[in-house]
């Protein structure tokens, strides 16, 4: 039976560049989605810019231009960065739009049908100064719950806490440094305690990896508190339906973006909006990162819960990115753009690497120069590459470019790579990309002994069939082995198909043998890094 997926990933604040860090869960997640079309199930993958709130703001106000020409700017750059590195979004849209408003206004309409929204008068900072209430990106201080200084106004990057500015310690406004006073406003709250045993519910019938059902369980027992959906003017966002000056704060029409996206794409394409989001013909998977756990398992379920939309089928969670072991940072000058990347390495290879590294876990992944470099030059050129390097010509030169057929041996060493099909599937499927590129690597390792040990290039001189027949087994093997990373590494895939003159590749021609076939001339496929080059992208 063939599945119908709809596949996200967080969607990037629209105030500044994508950076290696945003690549780690762009990349984790296009590799999936890769992987089950390449199995031949529907997915669709939807992703766009979050462009609300405090941080666009912010960044626009610094920039001195409206914050809907920042956004506008910043999408067009967002959608070339992640097509340099070949993520094929379905659609990559933005929540400043007339669908995301739309759901927006819908699921809080129907909230406030449930009676899951009620009024009620808080303590807001307000800066005399600035003369406006302070959005949480406008105040630091220090987090009332870990005491860590330098947090922001809503939450805390130490400790993961969400909490009122006005419940911080020594707060200060991030424009003028005074500090700001306390003054009472009108805020919406939506009644997420009501929802606490049907989230719970949910979260522990296996929507999440039991790691992080823990992480809510905690969460859980220290008590759900309600969430204060609305922001005082001056915000850039969606006004609240019947009000004058409250706003929508962007965590609230952030995740509808996936819906809006959706609808978008629909309209776009003819697809049918309802068998994804309402009745339940389409698993929903979200890709994102621990740090926004929060949003997505308590506050979002809850949202879909109120309006009658589907809940994801699986919400995957990775960790951050380290570069040499420590949080990217510009003044180490470990910030890593990810078009200073592209200006100087093949995109492929980062797609590599960090699926050499990712696990299911929430574990941190790590990047550092010299071992991407080793790793990329030892596992994809030496064993990947080199196989049709060394094979190609011989075949090309010698042999007519036409294969024949694998030797005994030659007919072994295939069936093992093929005996590995449905191993490297479950671990592609539960994101064990690390676990998956390993044993891939170890085929490939074995596919280059069977070829040192029959060396062709020898045989060809004395016997052209034996030398054949090895270059056959050789070059089914550099097949199935490119099948195995295509998800991975689609465009050096599709250098290796028009090098031997077959269709695009699925996951059901690993089975089947490439036999008494003319193969055409080989263009080199990729080159080895040079570790100088790379250090380019280090500034
Ligand atoms: O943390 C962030 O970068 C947010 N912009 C993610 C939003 S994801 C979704 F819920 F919209
Ligand atoms: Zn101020």
């Amino acid at each position: 039976m063939k599945r119908k997926i709809l596949v996200t990933s967080a969607l990037p604040y629209a105030n500044g560049d994508i950076h290696l860090g945003h690549m780690v869960e762009v990349i984790q997640t296009d590799i999936w989605v890769r992987f089950q079309k390449i199995m031949g199930n529907t997915c669709y993958y939807v992703c766009a810019d979050d462009t609300h709130g405090t941080p666009v703001m912010m960044t626009a106000r610094k920039l001195g231009i409206p914050p809907e020409q920042l956004i506008k700017e910043v999408h067009k750059s967002h959608i070339k960065d992640f097509q340099g590195f070949y993520i094929e979004f379905d659609n990559y849209y933005s929540t400043e739009s007339e669908e995301n408003k739309e759901l927006s206004e819908y699921i809080y309409n129907m909230a406030a049908k449930e009676k899951a929204i009620y009024e009620k008068e808080i303590d807001q900072l307000f800066c005399i100064n600035c003369k406006m209430f302070l959005p949480d990106r406008f105040i630091k201080g220090i987090c009332p719950v870990c005491k860590a200084d330098d947090q922001y106004g809503d939450s805390c990057e130490h400790c993961s806490s969400t909490y009122n500015a006005a419940d911080m310690i020594d707060p200060f406004c991030v424009e003028c440094s005074n500090k700001p006073e306390i003054r009472k406003s009108n805020h919406y709250f939506f009644k997420l305690s009501a929802f606490k045993e049907r989230v719970e519910d949910w979260i522990n019938q296996e929507h999440v990896k039991p790691e992080i059902r823990n992480k809510l369980r905690e969460w859980f027992d220290q008590g759900i508190r309600d969430w204060d959906i609305s922001r005082d003017a001056p915000y850039f966002g969606f006004k609240i339906p019947g009000t004058a000056d409250k706003y929508f704060y962007v965590w609230m029409d952030a995740p509808v973006g996936y819906i809006a996206a959706t609808r978008n794409l629909c309209e776009k394409k003819g697809y049918n909006f309802d068998d994804i989001w309402r009745n339940g013909k389409f698993e929903i998977y979200h890709f994102i990162g621990k740090d926004i756990l929060y949003f997505h398992t308590l506050f979002w379920p809850a949202m879909l819960m109120v309006s009658g939309f589907n809940l994801p089928a699986k919400v995957n969670v990775h960790g951050f990115l380290t570069v040499n072991g420590t949080k990217m940072s510009k003044s180490r000058g470990t910030f890593i753009n990810a078009s200073k990347y592209l200006e100087y390495l093949n995109p492929e290879f980062l797609r590599y690497y960090y699926a050499s590294k990712l696990t299911s876990s929430i574990d941190d992944i790590d990047f550092s120069i010299e071992d991407f470099v080793y790793k990329v030059n030892a596992d994809i050129v030496n064993k990947v590459v080199n196989i049709g390097s060394r094979l190609g010509s011989i075949v090309y030169k010698k042999l007519d470019a036409k294969i024949t057929e694998p030797d005994y041996d030659g007919k072994k060493l295939i069936q093992k790579l093929r005996a590995s099909r449905q191993n490297i599937q479950e671990l592609y499927e539960n994101l064990e990309y690390s676990k998956a590129m390993k044993e891939i690597i170890a085929l490939a390792a074995e596919a280059n002994k069977y070829i040192d040990e029959k060396a062709p290039w020898k045989v060809i001189k004395e016997d052209a069939v034996q030398a054949s027949m090895i270059c056959t087994t050789g070059l089914n093997a550099l097949r199935i082995i490119i099948c195995y990373l295509k998800p991975v590494l689609p465009v050096l895939a599709e250098g290796v198909e028009s090098f031997l003159n077959i269709k695009p590749l699925t996951w059901e021609d690993i089975s089947v043998d490439l036999n008494n076939h003319t193969i055409n001339k080989y263009q080199h496929l990729a080159n080895r890094i040079d570790i100088e080059q790379a250090r380019n992208i280090l500034s």
